[in-house]
């Protein structure tokens, strides 16, 4: 194959506890974790042997070695010895700094790319292909696998929602938003730290509350919403939690901020009125705000 486009969905935190923090210093988390029908597309070109080079639509994205698909590229080929060259292109519709996962979705992308431009040939196992995707960041893994998945350890251990649970988030309308500012995922966590041992929810009450929405097969995506993360983040920004309560209260939806932030969703009905909810976050967060509808990708 000389070229390739792959779809890099974007994904949504729908439940993320973070149960404490681990001796590398990063943390563990028992999270549910669902892809959108929403993302960015990376192409790929066969290029010139040992040369991988990167340009995308937004000049706001880094093209540089700090881009995760260059990283992913680079890991990648070290891995496999490929050395053959590729030229990717990317087109970038998640926003950065979100809880969105775009640059960890991108990078997974790029792996996917680089699989089909190089042939069967050079493929590695899948756990081997899952640890260069962990070492590129803590999301990685999760984009390996298709629809909703739950994650655990510092992102490394994913494992498929059993079907009668993935059924009820999969095909679901979301509605995401993020307003003009970012948050940075080490600024997040290191907030989170510092409210030691309080901030983290610990893991045995973590997994008892999945199990619970997980067996209870009248539960539906409304009851999941959690995030650790919201208690850092909504003492720094109160406008999250001012628009996430006014959403609840006059649209009757289940809200919550997804990942690190600053990027939020809400569960919409089937039959809502989606444009209303995305006209209260313009009047409320201006015209920086970024609003998107989407919805859950299945399995697959
Ligand atoms: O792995 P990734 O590059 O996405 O992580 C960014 C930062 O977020 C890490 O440097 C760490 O500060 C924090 N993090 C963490 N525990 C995780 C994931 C991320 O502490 N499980």
């Amino acid at each position: 194959m000389s070229a390739v486009s792959v779809f890099a969905p974007a994904k949504l935190n729908l439940f993320l506890a973070i149960t404490g923090r681990r001796p590398d210093g990063f943390h563990d988390l028992v999270s549910v974790v669902a892809p959108l029908t929403w993302g960015d597309t990376v192409r790929a070109e066969a290029g010139t042997p040992g040369e991988l080079t990167l340009a995308c639509d937004d000049p706001a994205v880094p093209a540089d070695e700090t881009n995760l698909i260059l990283r992913a590229e680079r890991a990648w080929a070290a891995a496999t010895g490929w050395a053959g060259g590729a030229t990717f292109f990317l087109e970038k519709r998640i926003p950065m700094g979100a809880g969105l996962g775009g640059g960890s979705s991108d990078a997974v992308a790029a792996l996917k790319a680089l699989e089909a431009l190089a042939g069967p040939e050079v493929r590695l196992a899948p756990t081997a292909l899952a640890g260069v995707a962990a070492g590129i960041g803590s999301d990685c893994p999760l984009f390996l696998t298709g629809g909703p998945a739950v994650m655990r350890g510092r992102g490394e251990r994913v494992g498929a929602l059993p079907p009668e649970p993935a059924g009820r988030l999969t095909g679901r309308r979301v509605l995401v938003f993020k307003p003009g500012f970012s948050i940075a995922t080490p600024w997040a966590y290191a907030r989170l730290a510092a409210g030691a041992p309080g901030s983290y929810l610990p893991a045995a009450e973590a997994e008892a509350r999945l199990a619970a929405w997980i067996g209870d097969s009248r539960a539906k995506a409304e009851g999941l919403p959690f995030n650790s993360l919201e208690a850092p983040a909504f003492r720094k920004f109160p406008t999250l939690p001012l628009l996430l309560e006014q959403l609840r209260s006059d649209f009757g939806v289940s809200a919550g901020m997804s990942g690190s932030g600053s990027a939020c969703f809400a569960l919409l009905p089937e039959g809502a009125d989606a444009g209303a909810v995305a006209a209260r976050v313009r009047r409320e967060w201006g015209t920086s705000a970024f609003v998107r509808e989407a919805r859950i990708l299945p399995p697959g």
